[in-house]
């Protein structure tokens, strides 16, 4: 990216020439692509743009909350509330790229619905250069690059963030006035909690990740990493109080990286780790073990599905 401002002026012309009069929609996911993409196209064409966040059950502490304020000066945000539809279609499902599918059609359902009901000619989304790169590749289903052009009948499609990482993303985002909470945001995937979640989903175990992940964030921005989230694994035997329990495994993952296309994993001091372990197996009922993650990308993903 040349300059920012510059940058922003061709991307908002390309936006109000390409929709013309038309309405186009965006799928917001409280991450830092739709988020500035949304805020780019809004600024170009106004209430032409329907913003939609589809909270999906799987998303993080206090997300649709900050949704609603960031955006709600978009007149015509939607938010659809699908958590039970999303958990109830989850239920058995272990397979990963199973669960990844799921997920993206029961999306596809909610947006297809929204962008039917308020004739959405356009559609507008925040790919940037690695998403492409990594579906191309194939590596797994990136739900929010494939998939909806596919069954939405759109007469176009506007990626303005195409060409640009992500740390040029957060450069357009702070330009464009995006609260720090979105523009300094980690990256987060699009099947959301589900993916830090080994096997079925459960409500108990979205609930853990959740909890964990909350408690994962605020500890390590001191770090300043690109990522760090909590896991659930499995179950294994633990003692709290008196008693024996069979809770749950949570890993905590902390990684750098410029892309997320590789990653390393991030050393944290001893202390760091057994405050971490303290207030997750501590403060969250039924976790019964902590453990810290060492493995880089490769041979791991960030992600755990
Ligand atoms: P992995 O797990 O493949 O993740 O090493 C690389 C980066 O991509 C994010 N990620 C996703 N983002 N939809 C997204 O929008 C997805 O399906 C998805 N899967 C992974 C992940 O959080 C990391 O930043």
């Amino acid at each position: 990216m040349v300059d920012v401002d510059e940058f922003i002026d061709e991307a908002t012309a390309e936006i109000r020439e390409k929709l013309g009069d038309d309405t186009a929609i965006i799928a917001l996911s409280g991450g830092v692509d739709s988020s500035t993409a949304a805020a780019l196209a809004h600024e170009a064409v106004g209430d032409q743009l329907v913003p939609v966040y589809v909270d999906t059950g799987l998303m993080r502490k206090g997300e649709t909350e900050e949704i609603r304020e960031e955006f709600g000066y978009m007149d015509r945000l939607r938010i659809v509330d699908a958590a039970d539809r999303y958990l109830d279609r989850l239920a058995g499902v272990t397979d990963p790229e199973e669960k990844r599918k799921v997920i993206g059609d029961q999306f596809i359902e909610e947006f297809q619905t929204v962008a039917s009901e308020v004739g959405a000619d356009h559609l507008v989304q925040g790919t940037i250069y690695p998403d492409r790169i990594e579906s191309e590749g194939n590596i797994k289903s990136h739900h929010n690059v494939g998939g909806l052009p596919d069954v939405v009948e759109f007469d176009g499609i506007v990626e303005p963030l195409r060409d640009l990482y992500k740390d040029e993303v957060r450069e357009v985002a702070r330009e464009l006035g995006l609260e720090e909470v979105i523009s300094e945001r980690m990256p987060f995937p699009g099947p959301g909690l589900a993916v830090r979640i080994v096997g079925e989903v459960t409500r108990e175990k979205v609930e853990v990740a959740r909890e964990a992940t909350h408690v994962v964030e605020e500890e390590l921005e001191e770090y300043d990493p690109w990522q760090a989230f909590a896991a659930v694994l499995g179950k294994a035997t633990g003692v709290k109080g008196d008693n024996r329990v069979h809770g749950y495994v949570v890993a905590v993952r902390s990684v750098e990286s410029r892309d997320g296309m590789t990653a390393r994993a991030q050393e944290l001091e001893w202390d760091t780790l057994q405050r971490l372990q303290s207030r997750i197996a501590g403060t969250i009922d039924n976790v019964s073990r902590v453990v810290y993650d060492v493995t880089h990308k490769p041979p791991a993903t960030i992600e755990y599905e």
